[in-house]
């Protein structure tokens, strides 16, 4: 009964690799480990998978800085085990969606230590390298978002280079066409093997222009909040178009889109922020670009509250409807969990984590275009506070430890079976990050053989979702009503109108047609 393409109302469950499932006992998840665990996906009733990076990495910043974009990193496996993994996740009938980091790479990529030995290599001009200004400092007052400045020098050239995130992360400068041919040569290497999308990393951090480039505008209107990541100095900049969303960054998204054309029925989700979400957001997908992109409303750190979700929806609601183009998430590797997150913000105790997390699932899923589910939301995990500053893993956190405790808080292994040695996840003595006690008592195994449980409820509500004309043939919803306790909106289609009411005083969901 669909008419709209596969992505326009997929349901994408999100792995994290290195937290999903051991197969050799190194304490790590691994590709191998993956594919053991697709059937259990797949029974979720999703439509597709998204793998955040397993590429050859020094793991800076946990796969996100690439140090060879078309390998696996030895200790997730082989192209070969990605192989197996694509092709049983086919049969299975789930898309394959990976991560690809287009703003930069690992300062390890041959790339850049080509680039950084002097001023006149083959790669010299692959990356964004500055002269000091005369008094010697960096050429701009970026700041980099994981701390301190954007910029570090590289004594070989006398010359500072760009990095968004850590100095292990130097920029691709995208305004040279040999950096954009060489990433769609990437996106043409894993189409080649069979995936069927890309979620593109931090799209809006790309750099594309070239010097001299503008200081970033003082936000006037920055308040610190509450939280110590809110009260970055980063914060207290304004951002768009001069470090970040520069309108130059189009022509890649336009050369990305050229070469998933080529290759059918593709999907490119791409991750992105701004000073003004919504605008760059439509500046992304306009025609030629990118598919949809990715929606941080939903994502606030501190949770919202039934009027904060209703406008985080509505604002982006009122630039979309009608259309699939953006992908809405309530937790993901980089923000904690929302089971847990957001009970305070919604006045709600540890007892309601799972009829909470279930209604969360199903009014995000119940949006129009697709919507990212994150391991573990599945099974109402617990966001995990408690792990030692000396265990740390998290760069960020590691910068800003004490006061902030990073992003290791969700990225915990998953477990499996409350019975077996660290919970099934691996039969090493030791996992990368301490497994989650609390999480045992709703191990994923465990979860999927006991009907009551939030995975086969949300599994029922799925496969009801699939048969409902209004969200699988229309990508159309009316704005949002309530009071402060429901969020109610009518999802509409040619044959039906679905009239959706979400209830955070008795946490029910209730959908009838009208
Ligand atoms: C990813 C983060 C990563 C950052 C830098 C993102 O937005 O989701 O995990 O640290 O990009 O690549």
């Amino acid at each position: 009964m669909s008419e709209l393409a596969w992505w326009e109302t997929a349901v994408i469950y999100q792995i994290y690799p290195r937290s999903f499932q051991d197969s050799n006992s190194d304490g790590i998840g691994d590709l191998p480990g993956i594919t053991s665990r697709l059937s259990y996906i797949a029974g979720l009733g999703v439509d597709a998978i998204w793998i955040s990076p397993f590429f050859k990495s020094p793991q800076k910043d946990f796969g996100y800085d690439v140090s060879d974009y078309c390998d696996v990193n030895p200790e997730y496996g082989t192209l070969e085990d990605f192989d197996e993994l694509i092709e049983r996740a086919h049969e299975l009938g789930l898309k394959v969606m990976i991560d690809i980091v287009p703003a930069h790479c690992s300062d390890q990529h041959v790339w850049f230590q080509e680039s950084r030995q002097s001023r006149d290599n083959d790669k010299s001009d692959w990356f964004h390298w500055v002269d000091p200004k005369p008094d010697g400092s960096a050429p701009t007052n970026w700041l980099s978002f994981f701390g301190g400045r954007a910029w570090t020098w590289e004594p070989r050239r006398q010359q500072y280079y760009l990095h968004n995130f850590l100095p292990s992360q130097p920029n691709l400068n995208h305004a040279n066409t040999a950096v954009r041919e060489a990433l769609t040569d990437v996106a043409r290497f894993w189409f080649g093997r069979g995936v069927d999308g890309f979620r593109l990393d931090a799209v809006h951090t790309i750099n594309a222009d070239t010097a001299p480039y503008q200081d970033n505008e003082p936000n006037l209107s920055f308040s610190p909040g509450d939280l110590p990541q809110q009260q970055q100095p980063f914060f207290r900049q304004l951002h768009d178009s001069a470090q970040l969303n520069q309108p130059s960054i189009q022509r890649f998204s336009e050369a990305f889109r050229t070469v998933a054309d080529e290759y059918g029925d593709k999907f490119l989700m791409g991750e992105l922020h701004g000073d003004d979400p919504v605008l760059a957001s439509q500046n992304f997908t306009a025609p030629g670009r990118l598919h949809a992109t990715y929606n941080f409303n939903l994502l606030a750190w501190a949770g919202l509250n039934v009027a904060g979700i209703k406008s985080a929806i509505s604002d982006a609601i009122d630039a979309f409807n009608g259309t699939g183009r953006l992908t809405f998430a309530f937790s993901n590797h980089d923000v904690p969990r929302s089971g847990t997150r957001q009970l305070a913000p919604l006045g709600l105790g540890a007892d309601c984590q799972e009829a909470l997390q279930l209604l969360l699932m199903k009014l995000e899923t119940c949006l129009i275009g697709s919507t990212c589910i994150y391991q573990g939301e599945e099974l109402a995990y617990d966001d995990v506070q408690d792990i030692p500053v000396d265990l740390m893993q998290d760069p960020w956190g590691i910068e800003f430890a004490p006061v902030f405790q990073g992003r290791d808080t969700c990225r915990t292994p998953m477990v499996w079976q409350a019975t077996a040695p660290n919970g099934g996840f691996s039969a090493g003595n030791c996992t990368w990050l301490p497994i989650a006690e609390a999480h045992l008592k709703r191990a994923g195994l465990d979860e999927a053989a006991r009907s009551a449980s939030v995975y086969n409820r949300f599994a029922e509500f799925l496969r009801w979702r699939k048969r409902q004309p209004a969200m699988m043939t229309a990508n159309k919803m009316t704005v949002l009503s309530g009071d402060e306790t429901q969020i109610i909106f009518d999802r509409v289609s040619d044959d039906q109108t679905l009239r959706c009411t979400f209830d955070f005083e008795n946490l029910t969901a209730a959908f009838e047609e009208i």
